[in-house]
Order: structure tokens, then C-alpha cells, then sequence
């Protein structure tokens, strides 16, 4: 089975820390894990098919996902409009990082849960991410690797 790991992250690499602690936890767990920085790369989204489940994390910007992220959503509607399967009901988990507001939580959760059902809580870290927080991020990559079909 093959994960995907789909992030932002520009300014410290703080949510890039995250996204690789996720992906050791679904390493760990037996999965294949395809990592992709939407700062440095665009997913092609008819590929979404092949993926057992889903991490997605962002910075929070102004309240708001990144920009690259908001794309991913974007292309992945098109996709769907265009009548490719398996584009939905996938487990997918959640992780941000913010400067001390984590306002960007609500709609990550409301835009993505339309994709599948969010397992585990989604991880926040305030700014660099502590030993604790990648331990956190590194469970909830085995707890995505658990859910995954
Ligand atoms: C354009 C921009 C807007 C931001 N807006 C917010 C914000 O509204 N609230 C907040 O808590 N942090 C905000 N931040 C801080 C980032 O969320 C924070 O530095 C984050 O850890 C950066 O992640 P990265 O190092 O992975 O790029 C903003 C940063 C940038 C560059």
C-alpha cells in the first residue's frame, strides 16, 4: 500500500519536520510513502487513485491553508469532475504548524474532510516542532497506516 504526504511549507521548513515525522510513522507501519512539497512541486492528480490514504499539512497563513494546498484541493475537483475514480474515501490525517494563532485548523478540516474520513486528531505545532510534536506526528502516520484500505 502507498501513502501520499502532501504539504507547504516555505519560510523555517517547520511543517516540512512534520511531514517527514508522519511519514516515518507510516514507514514504520509497512507503507510505501510518497512525500511532495507543494512549494517545489504540483501533484498530478490523476495519480490520486493509487494512494491507500492521504496526510496533508500546512502552514497557517493568514488563517488560511497555503496557497499550494488550496491548488491541490482545486485539481483534485477537476479530477472528479472529470469522472476518475477513487477519488474519495481515503482516511486522511491533518497537520499544521502556525506562528501562535492555528486559526488555519477550521478549514483545513472543513475543506478536507470532504476527501474521506480524518482519522486520529489533527497535529498542531507552534512554529518548530518540538521532540513531543514529532513524536505526535510520527503516531499519527501509523494511526493513518492502521486506517488505510
Ligand atoms: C504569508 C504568511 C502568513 C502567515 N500568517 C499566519 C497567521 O495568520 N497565523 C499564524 O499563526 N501564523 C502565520 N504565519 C506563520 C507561519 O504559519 C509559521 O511560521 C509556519 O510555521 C511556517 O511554516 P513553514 O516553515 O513550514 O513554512 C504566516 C507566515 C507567512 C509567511
Amino acid at each position: 500500500m502507498k501513502a501520499l504526504v502532501i504539504y507547504h511549507s516555505q519560510e523555517h521548513g517547520n511543517t516540512e519536520l512534520m511531514a517527514q515525522a508522519v511519514a516515518d510513522g507510516l514507514k514504520e507501519s509497512g507503507l510505501q510513502v510518497v512525500t511532495l512539497n507543494t512549494n517545489e512541486d504540483r501533484l498530478d492528480c490523476s495519480t490520486y487513485p493509487h494512494f491507500s490514504c492521504i496526510a496533508i499539512g500546512t502552514p497557517d497563513y493568514f488563517s488560511y491553508l497555503a496557497g499550494g494546498l488550496k491548488m491541490f484541493l482545486d485539481d483534485h475537483y477537476i479530477e472528479e469532475q472529470r469522472g476518475m475514480e477513487g477519488m474519495f474515501n481515503k482516511p486522511v490525517a491533518l497537520f499544521y504548524s502556525h506562528g501562535g494563532g492555528g486559526k488555519v485548523r477550521q478549514p483545513l478540516v472543513s475543506l478536507f474532510k470532504r476527501l474521506g474520513p480524518i482519522v486520529g486528531e489533527p497535529v498542531e505545532s507552534y512554529l518548530k516542532p518540538t521532540e513531543k510534536v514529532l513524536e505526535r506526528c510520527r503516531k499519527l502516520g501509523r494511526v493513518l497506516a492502521a486506517a488505510a484500505k
